[in-house]
């Protein structure tokens, strides 16, 4: 084990990083989103001693957008089982971006290549039980305050209605897919559910948390509690190493090498097993909709812990 890392030396690689935050732009396709900071910048790591360290603007909060969709995932496995899931959406990684709807054209019966893809996602969100998108979105908060041991978090209703006002494309998408059963029911309510869940809003210790408990194969590191089956555990990690930066997952397979999801809100989840949970924030995003100095900030990390899992 290397030496303890501390919060100044934490620091110091976010001072070496920010300056990156110049090369990418927030995302504003989501109107509210385009309101964020560019320049703001915060980093948490739970080691797996249960040890936290964390630097920059830690306690600020931001949405989940798409790292949402491991623990939707997550929650609609324990619902439906894996068969019922995977019959619906598959395992495949797109190698397009993350709103493409061009391989649902492509593969009949049209289900989506894979749940982190947004064409995925949305049917992972119809599938998670509740009667209401409230009650969906209830019970996926329900399991987020168990990983994060803490109950206050909510989604943020702005973000909800701002994309939930502008989500043609997410529409599209339900659409589509409504047109060939692989949804069926209201898309209004599918849309409403899939964009609260994105709009929960967390900060870069809650996510460390996270990582750390898939890290753990489920289990919370603080008082043992089995949070989500092993397996469950596995198949998230697996997904997030496959599909988790969409279109760039290869590449940051090759630079970073650890399980990891982005969301477009600038943050990044990250999981190693044996090492703990990574959390970051840096809404400066790049072309493929990655936070850039959430990337490089790993990419130190991975080769300062020796990280890549492969
Ligand atoms: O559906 C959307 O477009 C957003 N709510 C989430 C997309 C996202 O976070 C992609 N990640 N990098």
């Amino acid at each position: 084990m290397k030496r303890k890392l501390t919060a100044n030396e934490l620091e110091g690689w976010l001072d070496n990083v920010r300056p990156f935050a110049r090369d990418g732009k927030v995302a504003d396709y989501i109107p509210v989103l385009g309101r964020q900071d560019p320049e703001e910048l915060a980093v948490a790591i739970y080691f797996m001693n249960g040890e936290v360290v964390h630097a920059g603007q830690s306690d600020t909060c931001f949405t989940l957008q798409s790292i949402s969709k491991v623990i939707a995932l997550a929650l609609a496995l324990l619902d439906n089982g894996e068969e019922y899931v995977f019959n619906r959406v598959g395992m495949e990684p797109s190698g397009d971006p993350f709103h493409s709807i061009y391989r649902l054209e492509q593969h009949r019966p049209s289900k989506p290549l894979n749940p982190m893809i947004n064409a995925g996602a949305l049917v992972v969100s119809h599938m998670i039980h509740g009667e209401t998108p409230e009650e969906k979105v209830g019970r996926l908060l329900s399991l987020i305050h168990d990983m994060t041991a803490d109950h206050s978090i909510v989604y943020n209703k702005e973000v909800a209605s701002s994309e939930f006002e502008t989500a043609f494309l997410n529409r599209a998408l339900l659409f589509y897919m409504k047109q060939h059963k692989v949804v069926t029911g209201s898309v209004e309510e599918t849309l409403d559910a899939y964009t609260k869940q994105c709009s929960i809003e967390v900060n870069v210790k809650h996510l460390a948390r996270i990582g750390a408990i898939f890290a753990n194969e489920g289990k919370d590191l603080e008082t043992g509690r089995r949070i989500l089956p092993r397996h469950l555990a596995r198949i998230c990690k697996t997904f997030m190493v496959t599909c988790g930066m969409y279109d760039a997952s290869g590449s940051f397979a090759i630079k970073v090498g650890i399980p990891a999801k982005s969301g477009v809100s600038g943050a990044v989840l990250g999981s190693v097993n044996g090492f703990g949970g990574i959390g970051v924030y840096g809404p400066s995003l790049d072309e493929k909709g990655n936070s850039v100095v959430g990337l490089k900030l790993l990419e130190i990390l991975s080769n300062r812990y020796d990280l890549s899992i492969f």
